[in-house]
């Protein structure tokens, strides 16, 4: 492959901030685009909120060979057509075994227990698990409103706003970083709320005990995450030792077959216990473990903490009325970004006419831009309220100003400001009132199943492993969720202060990006489409582009997932754009007053759509060598 033929490389750098104006780079190219694919979703943010907010195309230094990034002309043999159900995750395995469930007579909220699981504990083990958290958008067949299980972590009891004042670096690694755990109880909350009744808890969790005490064979992303911790110092020899051949030296390789046998017996342990409360117990050996070894290395939770862990579960958000075919929207409550989104879609809904028929077209994309922006400003007043908080006051501030960004009025005065020939001049024209948190890495999967139920899960530990912490008692990895609060003492490049509404303060979640949706069709009564991205704060953004795409232009599932995509959120204020380059489109950006700069993958999207009673199932197999499955 040359220079010349790939598409990736057909883009022009000499006008934009791109630094690819090197031939070094340009050749380049095709070796960082995948890694940043897998390492961008977790480490490039970092920068964004340390550092030059412009150093978040800086190449990592190592390559996952088969990643090739967005494309104009996608195979179609990637898409899975099914009769009965689909399921679309990060991997070909936990897709499969889902679909496993769906065949024994269990809902889609079955099925993702088991595909959730799964994902946490093989190959993606390095971006989510039961050691993190995550959040559900989850529809019933029989019940017309959405539910939004928000099963983030939630800070320790002894955490406090200051608690990383001089030391802000442990938010991210080490045993201080570690939040209280969440997605076991988020599982089982979806389970019991929505599940079929036909399969017991025991049989859910069972099947990925059995992979993982009898091993799966490694893939390439695994490997690379693995020498990418190892070389960063990040993993304990000791606590590590089930990854590295036992030797603390040498990590295992793609081809190799890995075992976990002490998350299997911890697993086992969970399954036959029938819920989720053998792990939350502070009397148990699961929380026992956890906050010693969190401790061991700086922390400070305990497993009283873990008694104390509560999901929220709400009504999920609601769009109604989205374009022409009446369709209702459900986002993702709670700490979500779901209220950014949910404005997003409202704002471009008003726009629904003549003009938004191109999904790249200038005028199309200079609305959507500007979306983003205003999504970016919402985003920076949002953080949780706390579970226990009893503050009155508070909690009514906290639920107006939610209101407010969902209400019509919000969207007609946003749209009076959006301009379809010139962007704003200042970023501080859109209001942002605080610098936003910058969330990390992530998976994201989607089931729709034939009794017309839907879920939609995002599930994380944060940065690669999380805090870089794991539980050989457990085989638990930890979360480093405590990153994603906003620190008052965090440097800032933009000079406005970090958010209040996202400080530390016990038992309250750190603000997330996730915002995974269910698309309805309130006419015919049928869910329509369940879609979910990962990748930080570009999360918000593919969401609102898959809907868009799928619903306004009509795209196909299988070119709305693997087609570019653009991002901005507000600050840095530059349009980032997925190659490969649209010929002119770049220049109409420019022209409108815009900063854009061409950037490699950084999210990734996974998405069940039904068209004609068929079930599309699609992965993104571009950006992260996604599998789905279905039958
Ligand atoms: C899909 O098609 C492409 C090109 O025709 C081929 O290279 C690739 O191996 C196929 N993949 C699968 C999973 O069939
Ligand atoms: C599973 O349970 C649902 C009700 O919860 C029922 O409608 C369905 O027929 C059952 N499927 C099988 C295969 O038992
Ligand atoms: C499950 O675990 C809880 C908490 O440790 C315990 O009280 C309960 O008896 C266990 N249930 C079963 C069926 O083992
Ligand atoms: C309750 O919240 C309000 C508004 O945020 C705040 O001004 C007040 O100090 C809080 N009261 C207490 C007792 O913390
Ligand atoms: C949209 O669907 C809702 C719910 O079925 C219905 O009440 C409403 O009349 C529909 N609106 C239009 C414009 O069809
Ligand atoms: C669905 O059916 C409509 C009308 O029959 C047709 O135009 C369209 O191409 C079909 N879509 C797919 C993806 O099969």
């Amino acid at each position: 492959m040359t220079d010349e033929t790939h598409p990736l490389l057909g883009f022009s750098n000499s006008r934009f901030t791109l630094k690819s104006n090197t031939n070094k780079i340009r050749k380049n190219f095709l070796i960082t685009l995948s890694l940043i694919t897998i390492f961008g979703l977790l480490f490039t943010t970092f920068h964004l909120k340390h550092s030059n907010p412009r150093t978040d195309t800086d190449p990592p230094a190592h390559v996952i060979p088969g990643v090739v990034g967005p494309t104009w002309n996608p195979s179609k043999n990637t898409t899975i057509i099914a009769n009965h159900g689909a399921v679309a995750s990060d991997s070909k395995l936990c897709s499969d075994l889902g679909i496993s469930i769906l065949q024994k007579g269990g809902f889609a909220a079955d099925a993702a227990v088991v595909t959730c699981l799964c994902i946490g504990a093989t190959n993606t083990m390095f971006s989510s698990g039961i050691g993190g958290g995550g959040f559900i958008t989850t529809k019933r067949f029989d019940d017309p409103i959405a539910l939004s299980i928000d099963a983030r972590e939630m800070a320790p009891g002894l955490a406090h706003r200051d608690m990383y004042d001089g030391v802000e670096h442990l938010a991210q690694k080490g045993g201080l970083a570690v939040a209280i755990p969440g997605e076991l109880k988020g599982l089982y909350t979806l389970f019991t709320k929505h599940g079929s009744g036909n399969l017991t808890w025991e049989e859910l969790v069972m099947p990925v005990a059995n992979i993982v005490r009898d091993g799966f064979v490694v893939d390439k992303l695994l490997e690379t995450a693995l020498i990418r911790a190892h070389e960063s110092g990040e993993l304990d020899p000791f606590d590590w030792k089930f990854a590295s051949n036992g030797n603390g030296v040498s990590y295992v390789k793609a081809g190799d077959v890995l075992k976990r046998p002490a998350l299997a017996k911890t697993l086992t342990e969970i399954a036959k216990n029938g819920s989720d409360a053998i792990f939350y117990d502070p009397k148990g050996r699961i929380a026992n473990s956890l906050s010693k070894k969190a401790k061991q290395h700086g922390g400070i939770l305990t497993p009283e903490d873990f008694g104390k862990y509560q999901v929220n579960v709400e009504e999920a958000l609601v769009v109604n009325d989205f374009t022409s075919k009446n369709l209702t929207v459900f986002v993702a409550n709670g700490a979500s970004s779901g209220v950014s989104l949910a404005a997003g879609l409202k704002i471009l809904n008003k726009f629904n006419d003549v003009k938004m028929k191109d999904d790249f077209g200038s005028i199309e994309s200079q609305r959507m831009i500007e979306t983003m922006k205003w999504m970016g400003s919402i985003r920076s007043h949002l953080g949780d309220i706390g579970i226990y908080n009893d503050n009155k006051t508070a909690i009514n501030e906290h639920n107006d100003l939610y209101d407010h960004f969902l209400s019509d009025e919000y969207a007609d005065e946003v749209v009076s400001k959006i301009d379809d020939y010139k962007t704003l001049p200042s970023w501080r024209d859109y209001n942002p009132a605080y610098e936003p948190n910058d969330p990390k890495g992530t998976s994201s999967l989607s089931i729709i199943d034939n009794h017309g139920n839907a879920v939609s899960i995002t599930t994380t530990v944060n940065l690669l492993f999380g805090s870089g912490v794991h539980d050989p008692e457990t085989g638990i990895i930890l979360n480093d969720e405590m990153d994603d609060f906003s620190l008052p003492t965090s440097k800032n490049a933009f000079n406005i202060e970090p958010s209040h509404f996202n400080y530390i303060q016990p038992y309250r979640r750190p603000l997330s990006s996730s915002s995974q949706s269910i698309v309805f069709d309130a006419t015919e009564n049928q869910v329509l489409m369940a879609i979910g991205a990962a990748g930080g704060s570009r999360i918000t953004t593919a969401v609102l582009q898959g809907i868009v795409r799928s619903y306004y232009y009509g795209l196909s599932l299988l070119d709305t997932i693997a087609f570019p995509r653009l991002h901005h959120q507000l600050l840095p204020n530059v349009v980032y754009v997925e190659g490969p380059e649209v010929l002119g489109f770049n220049e109409a950006l420019v022209d409108r007053g815009h900063v854009v700069e061409m950037v490699w993958p950084m999210s990734t999207m996974n998405a069940v759509k039904v068209v004609n009673g068929s079930f599309y199932a699609q992965s993104d197999y571009w950006r992260k060598l996604g599998r789905a499955s279905g039958y």
